[in-house]
Formats: C-alpha cells, sequence, structure tokens
C-alpha cells in the first residue's frame, strides 16, 4: 500500500484505479489480520511485535520493511503489474504453507487471504498481458521494436520489468537451506505447498532432494536433505506457476504475429540472498565474470532511461471506458459490471 499509493495520479483507466483500490484494501486489511493474530495470542510480546510492524514503512530510512521487494519503489503501472504477478504471487505461496498451520487461527486467517490474493494476481497477470497486446499491436503496425515513439512500451522494456521483478521476489523465499525452515516443518506451524498432496510420509526424516549452486564458475548441484530444502521446495514450486503467465504472454505475442517472446530468467539471475548471491548468472544460466556482468547487465535490469521511457507513457485517462494509449483495455469489467462502468468517482473538477 505504501509502495503503491502514487499510481492513483498516473491510472490509465477508472477500471485500473478500480483495481488498485481493491488490492490497497484488501494488502491494508491483511496488515491489520496480522496484527490482530499477535494481540490476541502472543500476550506482551505479541503487542509489542505488533506496534513495530505498524512502525516499519516501506524504503524509510530508519524503519524500513524486513523484505528488500517491500522497499522498492513502486514507480509506474507495469512494476505495478509485474508486482502484483511475482510478488503477490510470493504472498500466495507463503501463505499457502501457513494454511497448512497447526495453530488454528493463523490457518484460517491465511485461507481468507489466499482467496483476495487470487484477485491480485489477477491484475498482475491481465495488467502485464493488456501492456503485452498493445506492445504487439504497435509492433505488428509499425514492422518496428522501436515503439516508444507510437506511445507503446517497448517489449525488451518489459522482458526487464520482468527480470527484476521474478529476480527480487525469488529472494523472498530465503536461503535454499534453512534450518529453522525444517524447524517450524516438524514443530506443526507450517506445511509445504499442498501438503495434502504430497505422497510421503510428512516427516521427511531422511528424505533428501537436489540443489544447484555455483562453484569454481559453473552451475553444479548436490544432494541435501528436504527438511533442510523446504523454502527451495516452495520456490520451485512458485517458479513453475510464474511460468504459466510467461507462456500466456507469449500467446498474445504469437496472435499478434510478433516472433519476439518474453522469457522467465534463470533462478540465479540477479539474486541477493541464498546460493546465487555473490556470483553473477545471466538470464539463460551462464554463470559470468564480474566484467562480462557489468557489460551486460544494462541490458538485462531496467535503468534510468528504461524507467524514464516507461515514466513518459504514465498518463492518466480518467474519461469511463477509455483507457491510455500504452495498454489494452481488458474484455470484461469487474462483477459482472461493463468495462466503462463509472468504478470511481472522482470530486475533483475536470477529472471526472
Ligand atoms: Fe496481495
Amino acid at each position: 500500500v505504501e509502495q503503491q499509493r502514487i499510481l492513483g495520479n498516473t491510472a490509465p483507466s477508472i477500471y485500473d484505479l478500480r483495481n488498485l483500490f481493491q488490492v490497497n484494501v484488501e494488502e491494508g486489511r491483511h496488515l491489520w489480520a496480522m496484527v490482530y493474530l499477535l494481540h490476541a495470542y502472543f500476550g506482551r510480546e505479541g503487542r509489542e511485535e505488533a506496534e513495530q510492524l505498524l512502525k516499519r514503512n516501506s524504503g524509510d530510512l530508519d524503519a524500513p520493511r524486513i523484505l528488500g521487494a517491500f522497499n522498492e519503489a513502486t514507480t509506474d503501472w507495469l512494476q505495478f503489474f509485474m508486482f502484483t504477478y511475482f510478488t503477490d504471487r510470493d504472498g500466495k505461496y507463503q501463505l499457502g504453507t501457513l494454511k497448512e498451520s497447526a495453530f488454528d487461527p493463523l490457518a484460517r486467517t491465511c485461507q481468507f487471504m489466499l482467496k483476495e490474493e487470487a484477485h491480485h494476481m489477477f491484475v498482475g497477470v491481465t495488467g502485464v498481458q493488456r501492456t503485452v497486446e498493445r506492445t504487439a499491436e504497435l509492433m505488428a503496425e509499425h514492422q518496428t521494436r522501436d515503439i516508444l515513439a507510437y506511445g507503446g512500451i517497448p517489449l525488451d522494456i518489459i522482458q526487464k520489468y520482468l527480470n527484476f521483478q521474478y529476480s527480487v521476489s525469488l529472494d523472498l523465499f530465503g536461503s535454499e537451506q534453512s534450518t529453522n525452515a525444517g524447524n517450524y516443518y516438524t514443530a506443526g506451524l507450517k506445511g509445504r505447498w499442498m501438503e495434502p498432496r504430497r505422497r510421503d510420509d510428512h516427516v521427511l526424516i531422511g528424505a533428501t532432494r537436489e540443489m544447484s549452486y555455483v562453484e569454481d564458475g559453473e552451475l553444479r548441484t548436490r544432494t541435501v536433505p528436504l527438511l533442510n530444502a523446504l523454502n527451495l521446495d516452495l520456490r520451485d514450486e512458485y517458479a513453475a506457476d510464474c511460468a504459466a503467465g510467461v507462456k500466456r504472454w507469449n500467446q498474445v505475442l504469437e496472435a499478434a504475429g510478433v516472433t519476439e517472446r518474453l522469457i522467465l530468467p534463470h533462478e540465479g539471475f540477479n539474486r541477493k540472498v541464498g546460493v546465487y548471491a555473490g556470483h553473477h548468472v545471466s538470464p539463460t544460466g551462464e554463470v559470468l565474470d564480474e566484467a562480462t556482468w557489468a557489460a551486460r547487465v544494462a541490458d538485462w535490469l531496467p535503468g534510468d532511461a528504461d524507467r524514464a521511457a516507461v515514466a513518459s507513457l504514465m498518463v492518466p485517462e480518467y474519461e469511463y471506458g477509455k483507457f491510455a494509449g500504452w495498454i489494452a483495455p481488458p474484455r470484461t469489467g469487474i462483477n459482472d459490471q461493463p468495462v466503462e462502468f463509472d468504478y470511481v468517482h472522482l470530486l475533483e473538477e475536470g477529472l471526472a
């Protein structure tokens, strides 16, 4: 909510403004749901923890949010859509482990939060899809990749935003190997994603899995205890889910007759947490030395010029049923209302 509040100034439509408000209201309520649990079940310690939770603010120098992705500024609507696709989806997977909790108040709270996350991810997948749709339309119409002059976001900038948001979201899963995660699981505080569907003993003592890592400048795998690698287990489920959206966006490109495709970068790309931290891995999974990385990184991550290009297209469109030029309209409205429905009433004259 703190990251996204400025987006109301540049909403590409009243329909999108409405979706932003729903996401913000629900995320705000998720915070209060956690504060409630701390107050209701954890005594003085819980109240103190809740106080700190409420004091922390995104990007605040003295009291920032604990996780990096929640301190990154959401500068424009493309980033918002990438955030709701990739970062809200991290939320879905974290909540998925907590809805298995033996601590019933937490499990029930997470079930209701998961229902709301579904809409946030819908905003993300359709938001990126509509952006790609407009981009593909302009590429086909003008027979060029360089569509900024025609008011669309170039596909390579969309790819950079995707690379960034996916990599910072992978960091949210923490270290691949974590004794804490194993202890929480064994204590029944957390489950795995879709625990009831797992066909093992649900105890995992002696169970193992493969883990990728970087050694001597190359990607290698080693066998690790599964109980220690539950963060990785969850991250793998998340990564597979993320790939589904990229496939959907590529279908839009294919349908428009555009040959370029979006890719989901390698799990080691641009990582600050876990086994890949301190190494440089390209989006296609090559381990790079410092100089090669430095020479190529501007092709892979959004820089100031990319963000400025996107920002230049972020003009508000507050006429009902109209959309900013960089994004296609949705197929249908929300709650069976038409696309041009008056979802939001603006009080200031001249805007409505
Ligand atoms: Fe969310």
